[in-house]
């Protein structure tokens, strides 16, 4: 297997953070989630007024995979253009990349600044038991 290009599927994210629906926080997100067979789905975060119902750019790129038939990812970069520094994921989009994701898939993520942060998923979202007992199919 090539070596997953980070750099590269962070740019992607980058880009894909342009499109951020973000009136209300004015916060910038992008993803971009690299699928087992090389495809690379991106999603940004796209607010509500009701805030609850604000979807994040990370739920956003994996719907958009799950929905095009891919169910296995390997990687993903998260862009946030709004911070120096780099945000990861919130808890809840930890959880849901984890039914999708395997503990040694990875993580990037990195603002505006020079600083990224690369990590794995099961560093991230440790003691998960779903990946110890069932299969995804
Ligand atoms: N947000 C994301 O899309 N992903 C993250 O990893 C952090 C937060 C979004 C949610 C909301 O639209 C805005 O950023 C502020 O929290």
């Amino acid at each position: 297997m090539h070596a997953i290009d980070l750099d590269g599927l962070f740019r992607e994210a980058q880009h894909a953070a342009g499109f951020a629906y973000a009136p209300y926080s004015r916060f910038r997100v992008g993803a971009a989630l690299l699928a087992e067979d090389g495809t690379v789905y991106t999603g940004c975060n796209v607010e509500n007024r009701s805030f609850g119902l604000t979807l994040c750019a990370e739920r956003s790129a994996l719907v958009q995979g799950v929905s095009k038939g891919s169910c296995s990812f390997i990687a993903i970069a998260i862009a946030a253009l709004d911070s120096m520094k780099p945000v990861g994921p919130c808890g809840a989009c930890r959880q849901v990349l984890s039914e999708f994701m395997s503990s040694e898939a990875l993580v990037r993520f990195g603002g505006s600044g020079p600083d990224r942060v690369d990590t794995t998923i099961g560093t991230l979202y440790p003691y998960d038991s779903l990946h110890d007992q069932f299969s995804r199919v």
